[in-house]
């Protein structure tokens, strides 16, 4: 029987290791994590969507009573970006969290798996990858291959 292997590249740094976008656009993701709507859970994210024309539009995640209604981080900013500046390809994604102490986490976060098939429809929709940079206190992850990275063998089309 044949076997593949799925693989992919994250890099691990320091915030003071990136260059000034990246570090822009992670400053944007931790500051939105104090705009977060987050009445249920008390976890608190943050996003940050770099446009490719630069400019830099924040999300946190918004809960409603109704669970389900609510929305993650990333995809409100995702969505904003599409409903303001729908020609834009988003060429970045930046996320970080305070975890129920109100801490931004020690560890990086990850996108849930919608928001992974949200970015995957942006990159499809736009034709490029999305730079992923996940925060944390003590690293950061930087993906730049995009999605398909945490998502391998995505769904796209049919
Ligand atoms: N959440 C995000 O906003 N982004 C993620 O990547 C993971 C989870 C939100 C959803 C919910 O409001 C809260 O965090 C707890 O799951």
């Amino acid at each position: 029987m044949e076997e593949i292997t799925l693989k992919s590249t994250i890099k691990v740094c320091q915030p003071e290791e990136l260059n000034d976008d990246d570090q822009q656009l992670l400053r944007v993701a931790v500051d939105s994590t104090r705009k977060s709507y987050a009445p249920y859970s008390h976890f608190c994210v943050g996003a940050a969507v770099r446009l490719e024309n630069g400019l830099v539009l924040p999300g946190c995640n918004q809960e409603n009573a109704a669970f389900p209604a609510g929305i993650c981080a990333e995809r409100s900013a995702i969505f904003a970006a599409g409903a303001q500046y729908p020609n834009q390809p988003i060429v970045a994604l930046a996320i970080a969290a305070r975890d129920t102490t109100g801490q931004l986490t020690q560890d990086p976060i990850s996108p849930c798996g919608t928001c992974r098939q949200v970015i995957i429809e942006t990159e499809t929709r736009f034709h490029q990858p999305v730079r992923i940079l996940l925060y944390g206190q003590r690293k950061v992850y930087v993906i730049e291959e995009g999605i398909k990275a945490l998502m391998p063998l995505s769904f796209t089309e049919f």
